[in-house]
């Protein structure tokens, strides 16, 4: 098979979950521009209607819909309109992900110091809950409402977003994040060995730190970035771009025989500091 055809989703249909934004949206477009036919969740409407309008100006076969993750009856009507118009569903990315607030320090970098608003005693329920509800929860539901269409055909990719922070500890993160992605990195296992003799694939991308809206988008500010950039042994963050290389991969029939898989794209942060 020539790479042309290895790497193709042309005609492939798609749907991304937090696509309005970030790394959900640098996904949604890289599936576009090579020919599937994508939908894209979010549940920013501003957002979600922006960046599919655009898409769509761009002559893509991309429609935008308002799910938030969490309404589990939302994310089913979304999955069944979605194969309504194309007839199936070959791949599914849940990339949809909140913050959870501050960790137990504050700052990144620098003199960090205790943050009693991170400290474990000051966690409510509420927060607790909602990031569950959000990056754990909503992948399950997204995984569970892909099966139910993916099983019958006998064929299919999911992909979950996760994040260096399922595997490794970092004090700044609050810690419901860290442990919602580690929930999700091994349910991503779980479900790949349930659905590998489907034909269907799941596996994980595990992205260290890129400049997106999340946590209020303070990865946007230079100094933030300058100073992430040091401990980064390629010297520079991620941006959304980085990841549609590893995004098309994993959706095209490249990965055919690779399942439970989280494949981490962070520029080498986990390896530890070099120069
Ligand atoms: N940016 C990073 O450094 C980084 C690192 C590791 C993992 N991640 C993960 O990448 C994923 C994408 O985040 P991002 O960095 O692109 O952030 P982002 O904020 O730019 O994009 C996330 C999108 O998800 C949407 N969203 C939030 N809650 C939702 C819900 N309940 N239902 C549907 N949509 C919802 C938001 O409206 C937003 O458009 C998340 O799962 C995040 O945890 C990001």
């Amino acid at each position: 098979m020539k790479c042309a055809e290895l790497f193709s989703v042309a005609g492939q249909s798609a749907i991304v979950t937090g696509a309005g934004s970030g790394l959900g949206l640098a996904i949604a477009e890289a599936l576009a521009e090579n020919g599937a036919r994508v939908v894209l969740l979010d549940v920013d409407a501003g957002r979600i209607a922006a960046e599919s309008a655009r898409l769509a100006g761009r002559g893509y076969a991309v429609r935008g819909a308002v799910v938030d993750v969490s309404d589990h009856a939302a994310l089913e009507r979304a999955f069944d309109a979605a194969v309504a118009s194309h007839g199936r569903l070959d791949i599914v990315f849940a990339n949809a992900g909140i913050d959870s607030g501050p960790g137990f320090v504050s700052g990144w970098f620098g003199a960090r110091t205790r943050n009693p608003a991170g400290a474990l005693e000051s966690y409510s329920d509420e927060r607790w809950n909602r990031v569950i509800d959000v990056n754990l929860t909503g992948v399950f539901a997204t995984l569970r409402a892909a099966a139910r269409i993916m099983k019958p055909q006998r064929s299919g990719r999911l992909i979950v977003t996760t994040s260096v922070a399922g595997y490794q500890c970092e004090p700044a993160i609050g810690s419901a994040y860290m442990a919602a992605k580690a929930g999700a990195a091994h349910l991503m296992r779980c479900v790949a060995q349930e659905l590998a003799a489907f034909n269907i694939t799941v596996n994980a991308i595990a992205p260290g730190f890129f400049v997106t809206n999340i946590g209020g988008g303070h990865a946007h500010n230079p100094e933030v970035q300058r100073a992430m950039a040091q401990v980064m042994p390629m010297h520079r963050v991620g941006f959304p771009g980085d990841i549609k290389g590893l995004a098309l991969f994993l959706a095209s029939p490249a990965s055919a025989y690779l399942t439970g898989q989280q494949i981490t794209i962070d520029g080498g942060w986990t390896l530890g500091p070099a120069d």
